[in-house]
């Protein structure tokens, strides 16, 4: 029996393992202008700081994640995001005490345990950033610029942000007391995990996939911010406005993780049907002082690199890399004894930066032509016993099927021009 990738996993190959890293240069380039420096973390954690930074209620906590015990005994979890890891590496090595403001970013994969679907996968590839320090909308405001600059970097420039304000500790009581009395109304109609969640965790309820729809007429945060937050919001809105940075207020985004406050958003693409966001974030200035550090605050984003490199591309992600012939040249070793000139030509046309790969002696030269046509070479140097008494090799051209006899001496500068 063929073994196949687990389910919602797959190989990331062909034109989309490209399209990844063209997405990573693109944002590796962002991130050194915006003053990132790079973490990488674990790709498993105890369950406990899931638990804690996502928050226990959330969908991803409750059924999402990939939790096994080790055999000391430990619960752990593949992490289901980046910013959790973050957040306790910024802690254990007190990175708060190098000065005012860290930034952090990260590529990798993170595990839910969804229901698969397109664009929906239980291992997927995120690159994102966390900035700490900074309280003012300068840093939401830059925060939002950056993921444009690595999208637009990309290729990818047809995007929408969509804003909303979550509001603060100060503001979140009224405005959940206020959502706790709307959901209590509807109580009958919302499903069973609603149902609990309406008194621990009402605003989950808005993200609900069965439910959140049908709540178009609940209480919106932006309609409850205390005056501080209000402020914050108005000010961002006129830092992106003097930037010419569109965007749209989304009063019904709330998001699937516990710890935000204040800014969050979303950035979504047409043509990828039901999973259309491309990446999300927001601030959380409360996290960093939950987990049992000093009062900071901080705004992050991740985008969904497996989402992202769909929108840029489409199906052309699922089809093989073009090759350019020009640059690829095929060593075919005809006859006995050589072997070694032609291991010597595969290095130093390797050193001289043009793409090259080698026959076998064991094959006979109509396979190895085979072999170099299907390799998509666009020339074959064909290492032959009589011409090597004569000090050439043969020049095959595969795209005019002209063939001529050349100097060993001479060979690096004809493929080079
Ligand atoms: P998130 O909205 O859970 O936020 O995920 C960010 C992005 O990851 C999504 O917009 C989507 O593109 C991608 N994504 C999420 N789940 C899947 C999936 N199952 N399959 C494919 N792509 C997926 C976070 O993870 C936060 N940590 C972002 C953040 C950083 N907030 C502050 N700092």
């Amino acid at each position: 029996m063929r073994l196949a990738a687990p389910r919602g996993t797959r190989d990331i190959k062909d034109r989309e393992a490209l399209a990844f890293r063209e997405l990573e240069a693109s944002a590796l380039e962002a991130f050194r202008r915006y003053g990132y420096e790079e973490i990488r973390t674990p790709v498993f954690e105890s369950r406990e700081l899931f638990r804690r930074v996502v928050g226990e209620t959330t969908d991803i906590v409750e059924k999402e994640m990939f939790d096994f015990t080790d055999r000391g005994g430990r619960e752990l979890s593949l992490r289901p995001e980046g910013t959790a890891g973050v957040v306790r590496a910024y802690l254990e090595h007190s990175l708060d005490k190098t000065g005012g403001i860290k930034k952090l970013f990260y590529m990798g994969p993170m595990f839910r345990a969804e229901r698969p679907q397109a664009g929906r996968y239980r291992e997927f590839w995120q690159i994102g950033a966390e900035f700490f320090g900074n309280p003012s909308p300068q840093a939401d405001a830059e925060t939002l610029l950056l993921v444009r600059d690595v999208l637009s970097g990309f290729g990818l420039k047809d995007v929408a942000f969509h804003l909303n304000s979550l509001g603060c500790p100060d503001c979140r009581p009224a405005y959940r007391k206020a959502l706790t009395e709307f959901l209590s109304a509807h109580r009958e109609s919302l499903c069973e995990d609603c149902k609990r969640r309406l008194d621990k965790n009402p605003l989950r309820c808005l993200d609900c996939k069965t439910d959140g729809p049908s709540l178009a007429d609940a209480p919106r945060t932006a309609d409850h911010l205390c005056d501080a937050c209000r402020a914050h919001d108005k000010e961002l809105d006129g830092l992106l406005r003097s930037v010419e940075f569109s965007f749209v207020k989304d009063p019904r985004l709330v998001r699937g993780l516990d710890y935000y406050t204040r800014t969050v958003f979303e950035v979504k693409a047409g043509g990828l049907g039901a999973q259309d966001a491309l990446g999300a974030g927001g601030r959380y200035d409360g996290l960093v002082k939950q987990m049992g550090g000093p009062d900071t605050p901080a705004i992050g984003f991740a985008l969904g690199v497996d989402r992202v490199c769909r929108s840029r591309y489409g199906d052309a992600l699922d089809h093989a890399v073009p090759t350019d012939p020009a640059r690829r040249v095929f060593v075919a070793l005809a006859g006995a004894g050589t072997g070694e000139t032609g291991f010597k030509i595969l290095r130093d046309l390797r050193a001289a930066g043009l793409t090259v790969e080698i026959g076998a002696p064991e094959k006979s030269l109509k396979a190895q032509l085979r072999w170099a046509d299907g390799w998509g070479a666009g020339r074959v140097v064909i290492v032959g016993e009589e011409e090597l008494k004569r000090g050439t090799v043969l020049l095959k051209n595969l795209g005019d099927h002209t063939q001529s006899e050349i100097s060993l001496n001479g060979l690096e500068k004809v493929l080079a021009s």
